[in-house]
């Protein structure tokens, strides 16, 4: 009860006791909401972020609360690092797009948590639609993680080096990269990534591993497995994509963030959106604003997790509606710029509880 008194009564001074900047100020419904960055560092240290895609950037509104270091410490390039982005050709490299992203976060003083190296999808085509030998796919893996993290090097705080590579029964999934080079292919891309960029922390990332069930047993026995490898691997990001009926509690993700940081990682929420049934329902977005703070409050309960991050924060851009028919209205921002109950139920987590 201290607590919600204090917040409104901070909501009721226009979030000046975190002294937010003209910029916040700037939110037509927002202004007397502190930013939840600034928010989040009170909390040791910790950073509030966002993903960020750059075909976003023309959009002058949405840039400003995206680059507002009060609202948001980190950023991750939604797309523009992926393979298909970075490497469309063999041996072709582009980097237009990521290089704005990075440059982006850079003029807000964010950290970049880059996004990522091996993945099954988000693969061009000349990938997918030849066979490969171990070795050559090998060599085309060595080839790409050295133009891609050299380029960035020294610019991500991380990256996700390789994403879901786990099956819902706790198997290897078997990608292109398992069925060409076996299970070797994980340690080998952690190993070739360090001797790019030694100063980035390696990550590994997932989804569906929010609570105790097989996929989360093998994800934990794939990142034990590295660490006895020796394989450098420095923290693991639990995605957090969640539809509102099937969201983990606070309980299993301080379990779950827990089990992970006892194998010696820091841990982060990745990917945070809350997705609601379209047309929209009252109950739902109250359900949607308790699964987004008992998702903050558990990664500032467990000190292992450094921070939290929202895939993206204004509804028309949510990649949500475009992937799960039916579903959207996921992120912190109705599309009228209004925040959404769950953004207050953040500042709420957040805030000093003495
Ligand atoms: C998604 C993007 O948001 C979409 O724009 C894109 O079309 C597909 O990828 N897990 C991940 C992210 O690690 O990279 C995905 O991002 C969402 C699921």
């Amino acid at each position: 009860m201290k607590s919600v008194a204090f917040a409104v009564g901070l909501l009721a001074m226009g979030g000046t006791a975190f002294a937010a900047p003209a910029s916040a100020l700037d939110y037509p419904t927002n202004s007397t909401r502190p930013g939840l960055n600034s928010l989040m560092k009170l909390n040791d240290g910790r950073y509030f972020g966002t993903a960020a895609s750059a075909v976003h950037f023309n959009d002058s509104k949405w840039l400003s609360v995206l680059q507002d270091s009060d609202m948001f410490g980190s950023m991750t390039p939604e797309n523009s690092q992926k393979w298909e982005a970075t490497e469309p050709e063999r041996g072709l490299f582009d980097f237009a797009a990521a290089d704005l992203n990075v440059q982006k976060a850079q003029e807000a003083g964010q950290m970049v948590r880059c996004h990522t190296l091996i993945w099954y999808n988000g693969l061009p085509d000349w990938i997918t639609s030849q066979t490969w030998t171990n070795e050559t796919l090998i060599a085309v893996m060595e080839n790409h993680i050295k133009e891609v993290v050299t380029h960035f090097k020294g610019q991500c705080y991380s990256w996700d080096v390789v994403n879901e590579a786990v099956n819902d029964d706790g198997s290897y999934r078997e990608t292109i990269w398992y069925n060409t080079i076996g299970p070797e292919y994980i340690a080998m891309a952690y190993n070739m990534v360090a001797k790019y960029d030694p100063d980035a922390k390696l990550y590994y990332n997932d989804y569906g591993i929010e609570f105790i069930n097989n996929k989360t047993l093998g994800a934990i026995a794939l990142v034990k497995d590295l660490k006895e490898k020796g394989v450098k691997v420095d923290g693991v990001g639990i995605q957090g994509h969640y539809p509102v009926v099937l969201a983990p509690s606070y309980e299993d993700q301080v379990e779950v963030l827990q089990r992970f940081a006892d194998l010696g990682v820091e841990v982060a929420t990745t990917e945070l959106d809350v997705f609601v049934e379209i047309p929209e329902k009252v109950e739902q977005v109250a359900m949607q604003t308790a699964i987004y703070a008992d998702s903050v409050r558990a990664c500032v309960d467990v000190p292992a997790c450094i921070g939290v991050t929202v895939w993206g924060f204004y509804d028309p851009y949510s990649w949500v509606p475009g992937t799960v028919p039916g579903y959207g209205n996921a992120d912190l921002f109705w599309a009228n710029w209004t925040a959404k109950p769950a953004y207050d139920a953040i500042v709420n987590a957040l805030l000093p509880k003495e």
